[in-house]
């Protein structure tokens, strides 16, 4: 199965240095957005192929609600460009102005997952698809406290790796490895805001079933692979993040090809900083 992943592109108007500064924050590349979007998703018509288009959340920079809605809408409408399906995960910024509803809407998840199993009161799902089973799960993002799993997420996650019919991948927005954060831009002074808090104990249910071939998410802001327990955990850099300095930026314009299967997983990030990574079962 040949992957296609895209993350944190982070959508939204132009970032002035003065704003970044008020915020605190370094500026993200958000005019670099759509335009690397269209690059990565004609490199996969045109040349990858992707069976599976996988999104791990960010698409916004949480302007209003009315700016988000347009915004993820236009992601879709890009993402429909590589003529394979999309598997969608909520991201930080996409819940700030948009709930579980609109998400599920953007997705139209009833209509083009009609088989989907449906957590019943948050963004999770899992899908069966090419002989696997992808689970989404859900987060809340709650600063500064940390980032949590939603409610009952590891029950559904129980619920979905018991039932599988086959091997399963998991989808999380933020990561659940236990990758140091120093040098991170954006966590280092906070990584409770970068690993989901219950992921020990996630990764203790993963064990349990041994199914699982590979945990992917984003948020983290830069390429990062742990493998615990067999799983690899693989974060995928942000399509936006600045990898030059703030005064040359250069976009990471990261998205990555995986192909996955019972005997392993290679995994080929394309961009700014390059990354390949093979593991055989
Ligand atoms: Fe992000
Ligand atoms: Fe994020």
């Amino acid at each position: 199965m040949r992957l296609g992943i895209i993350t944190d592109v982070h959508l939204g108007p132009a970032q002035s240095a003065a704003l970044a500064a008020e915020r605190g924050q370094p500026v993200k590349l958000t005019a670099s957005a759509e335009p690397l979007t269209r690059q990565v998703v004609q490199g996969w018509r045109e040349r990858d192929q992707p069976e599976l288009v996988l999104n791990l959340g960010d698409v916004l920079s949480d302007v209003s609600r009315a700016a988000d809605l347009e915004s993820y809408a236009h992601f879709c409408a890009l993402l429909d460009g590589a003529q394979a399906p999309v598997l969608h995960v909520a991201g930080n910024h996409d819940q700030v102005n948009l709930g579980d509803r609109d998400l599920l809407e953007l997705w139209q998840l009833a209509r083009r997952w009609p088989a989907a199993i449906r957590h019943d009161s948050s963004t999770a799902y899992a899908v069966d698809f090419g002989g696997l089973r992808f689970v989404i799960l859900s987060t809340l993002w709650l600063p500064p406290d940390g980032v949590f799993l939603g409610h009952g997420q590891l029950a559904f996650l129980e619920r979905c790796l018991g039932s599988a019919p086959g091997p399963c991948v998991l989808l999380t927005h933020q990561p659940l490895s236990e990758m140091s954060l120093a040098g991170n831009r954006w966590f280092a002074g906070a990584p409770q805001l970068a690993l989901i808090h219950e992921r020990a104990q996630v990764r203790a249910v993963l064990a349990r079933h041994g199914n699982v071939l590979a945990a992917f998410n984003g948020h983290a802001h830069w390429n990062h692979v742990d493998v615990i327990a067999g799983v690899p955990f693989i974060t995928v850099q942000s399509l936006t993040e600045n990898v030059g300095s703030e005064s040359a930026p250069v976009p990471a314009a990261a998205s990555a090809v995986v192909e996955l299967s019972a005997a392993g997983v290679q995994l080929y990030v394309s961009g700014a900083q390059p990354l390949r990574f093979a593991l055989r079962r």
